[in-house]
């Protein structure tokens, strides 16, 4: 089976080629071994366009994307050596994420759709990003349903995100925490352009915290200042606030510069911050994360979403879960997704949309799919 996956929720134009062996119309359901082959994939960055704005600007995004989708999509097609009539069928996202910006997309895929008889398989993003941890950096690979993963835990972190799913079956999600205001990367995005660094904010951040710990940086005369809370870290329930870290880091940056205006000049203080802002953030996750594996008694952590590539997070939760064999017993298999499939990509919404292909029907009436903003798993 031939699938052409597209995404556009945010400011990635992604669109991907997939062939699956043991095709789902034939397999019937789950349990099996599926073998995907990534026959094509790419993922059109529009970072450059949205950095002066120090986030992504919807208007742009859609005008963006609008011009891409055929550029990408013919260039996918021809690297995939595959004509658009071979294709069993189209996955696309409907949300959650910009709606002017997850319109081109379903447009773009009505219209293959209609001219081409393929049916459609609309793809939540976020259930995406939790399939994002399969494939590895081969063409091919092997999800095995039969195998039991459950229950499952995925910590979703990304710029529009930060939640906690509980996944006691295949396609079964339950959302047990999220943020209640900014998520994760949104956070790490505001926190950069307060300490005039550029859009997107999570790796230069994450870099800069990583030279702070390498040089285990002592800054004597402001340390005692360099000091963030960690908001919401011990609430009983699985929710998350980064808003209040960031007006914290606001109000240390406006004290720092009573000391000195040009105090952000100094590469050795902007480590300093980052390095707390970072911890700040990576020990609420992680702490929450750990709770609810013991809580929920997990087998499996799926980590995805844009921050999932801070290799910070990915080292204290690989630690934490480690300790969790000794003192709880419990063994938990932890995955996080290659390196390039962290950020938006459309091998993720191929793959979801595979498995809900899997599930259901695909849609009779292509009209309905219509763009979720919010839409939620
Ligand atoms: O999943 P994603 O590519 O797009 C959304 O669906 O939002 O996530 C983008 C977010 C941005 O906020 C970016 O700053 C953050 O992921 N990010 C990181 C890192 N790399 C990207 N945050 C922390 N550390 C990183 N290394
Ligand atoms: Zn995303």
């Amino acid at each position: 089976m031939k699938i052409l996956a597209i995404e556009t929720s945010c400011d990635d134009t992604g669109i991907s080629v997939l062939d699956v062996k043991k095709p789902a119309s034939h397999q019937g359901g789950f349990g099996s071994k599926d073998v995907f082959t990534i026959l094509a994939n790419n993922t059109n960055s529009q970072i450059m366009i949205h950095t002066p704005y120090g986030g992504v600007f919807p208007a742009l995004a859609k005008r963006e994307h609008q011009k891409n989708l055929p550029i990408v999509f013919k260039k996918t097609l021809e690297q995939a050596k595959i004509k658009i009539e071979k294709i069993d069928l189209i996955t696309v996202t409907y949300g959650p994420g910009l709606e002017p910006a997850l319109w081109t997309g379903i447009v773009f895929a009505r219209e293959l759709s209609e001219k081409y008889n393929i049916p459609i398989m609309p793809v939540n993003h976020m259930e995406g990003h939790i399939f994002s941890i399969f494939p590895k950096n081969k063409k091919t690979f092997t999800i095995d349903s039969s195998k039991n993963i459950f229950p499952m835990l995925s910590l979703l972190v990304s710029g529009g995100h930060t939640e906690l799913i509980l996944i006691r079956d295949w396609m079964k999600y339950k959302k047990i925490g999220q943020t209640r205001d900014d998520a994760a990367g949104e956070a790490f995005d505001k926190v950069a352009r307060m300490m005039g660094l550029p859009y997107p904010g999570g790796p230069v951040i994450s870099s800069l915290a990583q030279k702070a710990r390498e040089e285990k940086l002592r800054i004597t005369n402001y340390e005692l200042l360099i000091k963030l809370p960690r908001p919401m870290i011990y609430t009983k329930d699985y929710d998350f606030s980064f808003s209040g870290l960031k007006t914290a880091v606001l109000y240390l940056i406006r004290d720092l510069k009573e000391k000195d205006p040009n105090i952000l000049d100094k590469i050795k203080i902007k480590q300093s911050v980052a390095k707390e802002f970072e911890d700040a953030v990576v020990e609420t996750l992680t702490h929450k994360t750990i709770k609810a594996i013991k809580q929920y008694k997990i087998k499996t952590l799926i980590v995805g979403g844009g921050v999932s590539a801070n290799k910070y997070l990915q080292e204290i939760i690989t630690k934490d879960i480690k300790k969790l064999r000794k003192s709880d017993f419990l063994n938990v298999k932890v995955h996080f997704p290659v390196l390039t499939l962290t950020g938006d990509n459309a091998i993720m919404i191929g793959v979801a949309g595979y498995f809900q292909y899997k599930k259901k029907k695909t849609i009779k009436n292509i009209n309905s799919i219509k763009a979720k903003g919010n839409l939620s798993l």
